[in-house]
């Protein structure tokens, strides 16, 4: 049955508007970001967030990249902010977010706005006919929707990647951290994983590498 309840995974979250701003240093820059109510942590970056951001590996050379689950979209924004040539898409199913996302590419990106492209729908779906494969996967992950869902797509994840893609994602140790480690190793005893940082209770993964 569908779960009726507004949630900031919701297509279109059911709670009044507020706008609000955040300005938070990444990486040695100054972004600022839009937000809405109804999407995720739209008061303060989230701490996993931050985590992840500052310990994610970004390629200097030009590549295609995906910000999966994009929220109000920090993560892709900083990839393309440190990764001036590459493509980068940001995908999340909550309207609010992408319509964020969209603003916040025009207020950090001025000069990208065409190679940093914001997409709503349900994970792969808006670019399904597109055949894009990816050199780079980026997410912090919705867990409150379950960690099987999130096990579900790590299998799918690897169908968007080249040869030697990576999928960075960040889980708090208390979500399940070890667990999620135990799981790959176990799943996909051929393929590569690695702990990039353990970091104020969050870990970073990368894989498929
Ligand atoms: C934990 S939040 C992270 C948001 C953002 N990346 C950030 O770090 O602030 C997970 C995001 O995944 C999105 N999401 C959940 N299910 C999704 C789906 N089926 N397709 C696309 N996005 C989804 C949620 O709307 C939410 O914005």
């Amino acid at each position: 049955m569908e779960d009726k309840k507004s949630h900031y995974y919701s297509k279109f979250p059911d709670v009044a508007v507020k706008i609000h701003t955040i300005s938070e240093s990444l990486r040695r820059h100054l972004f600022i970001f839009k937000t809405i109510s109804g999407v995720f942590s739209f008061n303060r970056i989230d701490l996993g967030t931050k985590v992840l951001i500052e310990h994610m590996y970004i390629p200097q050379e030009p590549s295609v990249l995906l910000d999966l689950g994009c929220g109000y979209g920090a993560i892709g924004i900083v990839l393309g902010y440190k990764s001036l040539q590459s493509s980068v898409y940001l995908i999340d199913i909550n309207k609010r977010a992408i319509w964020c996302a969209k603003e916040n590419i025009k207020i950090n990106l001025p000069d990208q706005t065409k190679n940093v492209i914001a997409l709503s729908g349900n994970y792969f779906e808006p670019i399904k006919n597109k055949n894009l494969k990816f050199d780079g996967i980026y997410m912090n992950p919705p867990l409150r929707q379950g960690r099987k869902d999130f096990l579900n797509l790590l299998y799918d994840i690897q169908n968007y990647l080249k040869n030697n893609g990576a999928f960075q994602f960040v889980i708090r140790k208390k979500m399940g951290a070890a667990y999620i480690l135990k799981y790959f190793e176990d799943t996909y005893p051929d393929e590569k994983v690695e702990i990039l940082c353990k970091r104020s209770g969050y870990w970073v993964f990368r894989c498929f590498h």
